[in-house]
């Protein structure tokens, strides 16, 4: 069964990684519009297509665009053509024939758009010149490593150089709005920009969309050293190399040495302190690690952490949701830290968390918080403790615990949350005595209170966040016993239109990951659904989910309620603690939403929405589905060392994912 499943996963992951390879990757992006119709083979409208991709490329490489409609309504087609304002016809000419070949190919349906590298290509059966409408996106594929080594600096000389470009192509005729120009960083680096618009809009219209553009860029590649976003009427790029043929634009460099000089000023006041520890300790770990490259990356994170951390702007993302900045968020010094926690005694410890160890504290007015205090001899988790901060100062709800402040200082790092008496969920059920104090009606409410702050989280929340840890521990419980989703280290945020996203480091907890994520590093908000459903059975049985993973044989809680639940003996799974007071048709329509949660197929669980109606809704109302048989086993992992945390105790694992390399 083990080799099996990796030959099998080898396969199916082989594909993936075709389909992805940047170098393959044209053209960029085939958008077939799925809402419009399909049209019908050798049809009039077909040939009326044929017709019009036909007369495209010489015509289009004329002047370099194009529009032309053909035929009569209802068989009518407009169409549209652009090159880069840089190629010369024959290569324009050339680029819109495999175009048009590949749209044709690719797409059935009447209205239908291709970009590549040096045209694009649009047809639809809806007059369409001349209106504007923002549709960005950027090709899912990734040619850049995020590793601009001054993000800050770089972007604002990126959005210089962009803003500068957009207004040529918009309102400057002879640009045939079309623009390129570089701005010189330093003597080994350069920016090169490009925009351009479809000529059938409006300058405003076109300045509106590269706008639009700018702020996409922004959110794919702020960091990296390229980037490019394609929308049906305007294309922006940027590269540190030289990617296009047109004469040079030289743009002055918008940091002049005297604003140099007051942002130099404006960090040394804000964090000098902060800024001495760093560079000294920055210093000493340079030289004690000289040799090992490695660490030098890691403190060259640190430092480019702090700086980030002093200046305030929102969030951004990456496009695989890696968090790129913050909001401002109040700072809390060490030495009050110390004082809150008696100096970081035992006897304040409240447990282990990911990546650190939290503590019970009291600020001078008396408010008890909690603090975490990061993992110390390591520069790890610093990727996480920067997510953390950034995600979770974002959020606000009554089930996510809230997030007061943090703290850096040297390599000190801190979070300080609000203070939960009542701990964390696995404290209750999984400990005999005080999941007597859990009666149905608090198990209900918790099970409600996850349910909706995980659906915040997916769908009512600005963004789109993934959690990627949802466990018991990560329940915290407030003095009412309101249940409290915390611990954002691991959290993704998704762009609205992104539904799955891959990682090569898997890190949750064995139990509670589902089995795509455990095995291809997929995850989706279908991941954390499969979490949730886990955590759900498991506070009605008062049972923990084994790493079932791991096991072939062994009896998981899984399939224990699986095996109940066709035999028809469910109320045997429910913890006999509720038994006598609990209404039965609530608990086993419990049951089966958890197992419709923990189905093997993710496009089988419901939406944490669905969740939320099915638990809270009247029941008979709704009559819930039968779920299919969960995952038990799927194949073979093997743990590795590897994992992002050095305390084994925090019960992390990497688990490695099989793929080609
Ligand atoms: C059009 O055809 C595609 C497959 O080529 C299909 O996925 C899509 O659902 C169809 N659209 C409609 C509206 O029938
Ligand atoms: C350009 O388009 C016209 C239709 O608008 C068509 O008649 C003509 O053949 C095209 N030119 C070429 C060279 O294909
Ligand atoms: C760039 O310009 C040169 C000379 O004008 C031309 O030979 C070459 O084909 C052009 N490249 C592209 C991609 O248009
Ligand atoms: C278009 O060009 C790409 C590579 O540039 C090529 O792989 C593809 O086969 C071409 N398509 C057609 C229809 O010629
Ligand atoms: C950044 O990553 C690119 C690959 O995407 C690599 O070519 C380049 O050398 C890297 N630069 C630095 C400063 O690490
Ligand atoms: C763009 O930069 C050029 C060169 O510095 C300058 O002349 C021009 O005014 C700028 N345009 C805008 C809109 O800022």
């Amino acid at each position: 069964m083990g080799k099996d499943s990796a030959l099998t996963m080898f396969l199916l992951i082989i594909p993936f990684f075709i389909l992805f390879n940047p170098t393959a990757a044209e053209p960029l992006y085939i958008d077939c519009n799925n809402d419009a119709s399909n049209y019908t083979l050798n049809s009039p409208f077909e040939k009326n297509l044929k017709l019009l991709l036909q007369a495209l490329p010489s015509n289009t490489s004329l002047t370099g665009f194009y529009d032309i409609s053909i035929g009569e309504t209802p068989n009518k087609i407009y169409g549209q053509a652009l090159c880069r304002g840089d190629v010369n016809a024959a290569v324009c000419e050339s680029c819109i024939v495999n175009a048009s070949q590949e749209i044709l190919k690719n797409c059935k349906s009447k209205d239908a758009i291709i970009w590549r590298d040096l045209c694009q290509v649009r047809y639809s059966n809806q007059m369409f010149f001349s209106m504007q409408v923002y549709t960005g996106k950027y090709p899912d594929w990734d040619t850049q490593e995020k590793n601009i080594s001054s993000p800050v600096q770089f972007n604002k000389i990126l959005e210089y150089l962009l803003t500068n470009l957009s207004t040529k192509a918009a309102f400057n005729p002879s640009s045939r709005m079309f623009a390129t120009g570089e701005v010189v960083i330093s003597a080994k680096q350069t920016i090169y920009g490009l925009v351009q618009c479809t000529r059938d809009i409006s300058g405003g219209d076109c300045n509106n969309c590269l706008n639009s553009a700018l702020g996409d860029l922004y959110a794919c590649c702020y960091g990296r050293q390229g980037g490019i976003i394609f929308s049906r009427n305007c294309d922006m790029r940027f590269e540190i190399y030289p990617f296009y043929n047109a004469s040079s634009n030289l743009l002055p460099n918008p940091i002049s040495q005297g604003d140099k000089r007051k942002i130099w000023m404006y960090v040394l006041f804000a964090c000098i302190p902060t800024m001495i520890l760093a560079i000294i300790i920055g210093y000493c770990v340079f030289y004690l690690s000289r040799k090992k490259g490695k660490e030098k990356d890691e403190e060259r994170a640190h430092l480019a952490l702090l700086l980030e951390l002093t200046t305030s702007r929102g969030v951004t993302m990456t496009q695989e949701g890696e968090l790129m900045s913050y909001e401002e968020l109040p700072f809390m010094d060490f030495t009050t830290m110390i004082a809150a926690t008696d100096n970081f005694s035992d006897s304040n410890k409240l447990g282990q968390g990911g990546f650190g160890t939290v503590y019970k504290g009291i600020l001078p007015d008396g408010k008890e918080i909690a603090v975490k205090r990061l993992s110390r001899k390591s520069w790890q988790g610093l990727e996480e403790f920067k997510n953390e901060i950034i995600l979770i100062a974002k959020l606000q709800h009554r089930n996510l615990v809230r997030l007061l402040g943090c703290g850096i200082e040297g390599d000190e790092k801190f979070l300080i949350y609000e203070f939960m008496p009542n701990r964390s969920l696995d404290m209750f059920i999984f400990n005999s005595e005080r999941r007597a104090q859990l009666d149905w009606n608090a198990r209900y409410n918790i099970i409600c209170g996850i349910a909706r702050g995980l659906l915040y989280l997916h769908e009512d929340s600005r963004l789109k966040i993934i959690h990627r840890d949802l466990k018991p521990s990560n329940v915290l419980l407030d003095h009412e016993m309101v249940a409290k989703i915390s611990d954002f280290g691991m959290a993704r945020i998704f762009s609205e239109n992104q539904n799955t996203a891959n990682t090569k480091r898997v890190i949750g907890t064995y139990g509670y990951i589902a089995p795509e994520y455990a095995m291809a590093g997929q995850f989706s908000v279908k991941s954390d659904v499969f979490s949730f459903g886990v955590i759900l059975l498991e506070v009605i049985s008062g049972r923990k989910s084994s790493g079932f993973y791991l096991t072939e044989h062994a009896q998981t809680l899984l399939a224990y309620a699986w095996r109940l639940w066709n035999e028809g003996k469910e109320l045997e799974f429910v913890d006999p603690l509720l038994l006598e007071t609990t209404p039965i048709e609530e608990v086993v329509r419990c049951i089966n939403i958890g197992l419709l949660c923990v189905q093997e197929d993710p496009s089988d669980r419901p939406t944490m929405s669905s969740v939320v109606v099915l638990l809270e809704g009247e029941p008979t109302a709704i009559a819930l589905p039968q779920p299919k048989q969960p995952a038990f086993s799927v194949g073979r992992i093997v743990p590795t060392d590897k994992s992002s945390t050095t305390d084994p105790s925090l019960n992390q694992i990497t688990l490695s994912v099989l793929q080609p390399r």
